[in-house]
């Protein structure tokens, strides 16, 4: 029998001091989720999924109701899961307006002739498959409507967030292991604020933004995706497991991706076996673990790397 745990991440990026109490919190509560179904026996893959929900309902972060805009002042969500047991996948990306991306990659795994779907087909995909209901219309949150004047004027775009700035390159996403040792990924974003429409960041790209394979283990991942995407980050970090276990390797896995792709973010990495880890080199990342033993959370002030 494997000790289940369970990570979840809500964000790499500056995250200002008055919100970084919301962000712990909602990653501690998101964590607990993920940790009610493990401890009840329930499967890694249902452990991620429930978290990430919990994460796209919170409206604290870059997903689900929090999501950032476009620079039309819309709204385009990405999202994935991954089985690390059977490596069946589901991913969505630039959906319009949807609240729990999520649950339409939860239901493509269960499609054996589906993995990735984009833009208005994912969500007729959803409309068919009855997931629609289930995920509902977003409208835009009032914090990223301003966020999103104040950048209309001041014409700021994705482009700056290289420069260190202050803007969300946020995303939530949960990884686990269950008592039988499987593991599981998930993700989920609004993506970075005031992207063009139809830009899709490392999110909905497997083993970019998120991996999970029972010979390695599971990986989710946050930041700058056009970066993240240079090194396929979370199936790097999961092969780095092959050395060892998460919080001995995930160092020199994850400075490979700070170096060689002029890296901005942050992962969670989970082996099949030993605990997990995080590591990011933003100015703060809002993170959270569950084990049999607890559940902690933090955004700390400083960056691990
Ligand atoms: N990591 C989220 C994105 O870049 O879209």
């Amino acid at each position: 029998m494997a000790a289940p745990e369970a990570w979840v991440h809500g964000g790499a990026w500056d995250i200002p001091i008055e919100e970084r109490s919301a962000h712990a919190e909602g990653c501690r509560r998101a964590a607990e989720a993920a940790g009610r179904i493990l401890a009840a026996g329930g499967t890694a893959l249902a452990a991620v999924v429930a978290a990430v929900e919990f994460l796209e309902a919170d409206g604290t972060f870059d997903a689900g109701d929090g999501a950032v805009l476009t620079s039309d002042g819309t709204i385009e969500t990405d999202a994935g899961v991954m089985d690390g047991a059977s490596l069946r996948l589901g991913a969505v990306a630039a959906v319009p307006a949807c609240r729990h991306p999520v649950r339409i990659a939860r239901r493509l795994l269960d499609e054996p002739e589906l993995s990735i779907l984009a833009g208005p087909g994912a969500r007729r995909f959803a409309e068919k498959t009855d997931v629609w209901k289930e995920v509902l219309d977003v409208a835009g949150h009032p914090r990223e409507r301003r966020r999103f004047r104040q950048l209309s004027a001041t014409r700021k775009t994705v482009r700056i967030a290289f420069e260190g700035d202050p803007f969300p390159k946020g995303t939530v996403g949960a990884v686990a292991r269950d008592a039988r040792g499987n593991t599981a990924a998930a993700v989920s974003t609004g993506g970075t604020p005031m992207k063009p429409p139809g830009r899709v960041g490392d999110s909905p790209i497997v083993g970019c933004g998120f991996f999970a394979d029972d010979a390695l283990g599971a990986a989710s991942c946050t930041g700058f995706g056009e970066t993240i995407l240079r090194v396929q980050l979370a199936k790097e970090a999961c092969r780095s497991l092959v050395e060892g276990n998460a919080e001995t390797v995930l160092a020199s896995a994850f400075d490979d991706f700070v170096r060689r792709a002029n890296g901005v973010g942050g992962v969670i990495l989970l082996g099949t076996k030993g605990p997990g880890a995080v590591r990011w080199n933003t100015p703060t990342m809002a993170w959270g673990r569950w084990t049999p033993e607890g559940c902690v959370a933090e955004c700390p002030a400083t960056a691990n790397r």
